[in-house]
Formats: structure tokens, sequence, C-alpha cells
């Protein structure tokens, strides 16, 4: 449910948002976060499988994380965020608990390839919005971990071309999977499972 709480997060993060590249932050200090439309999106997904198991790449301070934790709550579901910074990190766990989605959301502090290359978890719903140029080689450890059926979105395919057109067009020649550019916001890779991992 997108109740007060959870809407006043997200008000205040975009806020937040919105003034920090006018304060000079640098960029890997900023939030980087998606558009509302696109958590709007997210949250749509989250919410129509019961029991999700939704797994994020790059969590941030937790914006859409809540908008997925927010989805996944109402069929009983759950987020898994990955995030390496630890003051974002800290940041994460004040904001999804001001929304309150503790229950249905954690953050797993750390490098992403070290923590994926350590989980056997499966996973229904992947959020992919780390560093641009990790995206092949992240998809290629998450892809072990997604049976027929899973979803992956990746962010910024549009926004970052230069780098990620290779990532959708790897995506749409694979025959296991049924994948399409989605052109909403920064552009969204929507990848479908339909087959077992590719034998190596
Ligand atoms: C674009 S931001 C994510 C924004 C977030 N999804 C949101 O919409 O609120 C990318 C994040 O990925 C994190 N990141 C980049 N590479 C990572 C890695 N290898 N492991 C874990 N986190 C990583 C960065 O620290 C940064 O916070």
């Amino acid at each position: 449910m997108l109740d007060e709480r959870v809407l006043s997060v997200l008000a205040r993060l975009e806020e937040q948002d919105r003034s920090e590249p006018e304060a000079g932050l640098p960029a890997a200090e900023r939030a980087r976060q998606v558009e509302p439309t696109t958590g709007r999106f997210l949250f749509a997904l989250a919410a129509s499988q019961a029991g999700v198991e939704v797994l994020e790449i790059g969590g941030s301070r937790g914006y859409s994380s809540i908008w997925l934790a927010a989805g996944a709550r109402i069929l009983g579901g759950r987020v898994v965020s990955l995030e390496q910074d630890p003051v974002k990190c800290q940041a994460w766990r004040t904001n999804v608990s001001d929304a309150g989605l503790e229950e249905w959301a954690e953050v797993v502090e750390g490098d992403a390839f070290e923590t994926l290359r350590a989980t056997e978890d499966v996973f229904d719903l992947v959020f992919l919005d780390a560093e641009k140029d990790d995206y092949e080689e992240l998809f290629a450890l998450i892809r072990r971990l997604l049976e027929p059926g899973a979803l992956v979105v990746a962010d910024n395919v549009t926004s970052h071309a230069e780098t990620l057109a290779a990532y959708s067009r790897a995506r749409q020649s694979d025959p296991t999977v049924v994948s399409v550019t989605v052109p909403l916001d920064r552009g969204l890779e929507v990848t479908a499972v339909v087959g077992d991992v590719p034998a190596a």
C-alpha cells in the first residue's frame, strides 16, 4: 500500500534529489535515484506477484527500494538491496524504517559482485541500477539465480545508450529470454526469463 508514511519519505527523498546537484554534491555522493514514474513502474511489478522475491543491485539511499518494498508488501514478498557505500547504507536503513518497511526490505552492505557470488537464493524480480559498465558482468552473475518466469529490469539503457546498447542487444538476441526496451524515463530494459541458463 502507498500509505502516508511511504509517501512522505518518497517526497522528502525527491526534494533531496532535486537539491543535490544545485548544492554541488559530487556524483558519487548523490542518491542518483530513479524518477517517480520508474518508481511506480517498479511498484506495479513487485505488487503483482504473491510472495515476490526481489533483488535490487544499487540501493543508494533507498528511494527505489521503498517503491519495490511497498509493492512487495501487498502480497507478502520481500526485497534484498545491495549497496556498497556505507554512508548510503546508513541512510537507506533510516529511510526504509521511516517508511515503515523494514519488515519487507533489507540492505546487504558490500560489493554486489562478492555478495552475488556467495548467494544461491532464487529471485523473481531483479532491478539492476549500479554502475553502467558493470551491467553485463552483473547480469551474468544473477542469471544462475533466475528461473523461467523471472523478470530483470535494467535502468538507464537509453540515457546511457553508448554503454548499454550492447546490454540491450545481448538480451534481445538471447533465446532463453524475451527482452524489450521500454522508453520510460531513462530507459528500462525489461527482460523475462523463459528458459534455463544457457550451457557455458
Ligand atoms: C544509480 S545509484 C542507485 C539508485 C537507486 N536505485 C535509487 O533509485 O534510489 C547506483 C548505486 O549503486 C551503488 N553501486 C555501484 N556499484 C556497486 C557494487 N559493485 N556493489 C554495490 N553497490 C554498488 C552505488 O554506490 C550507488 O549508490
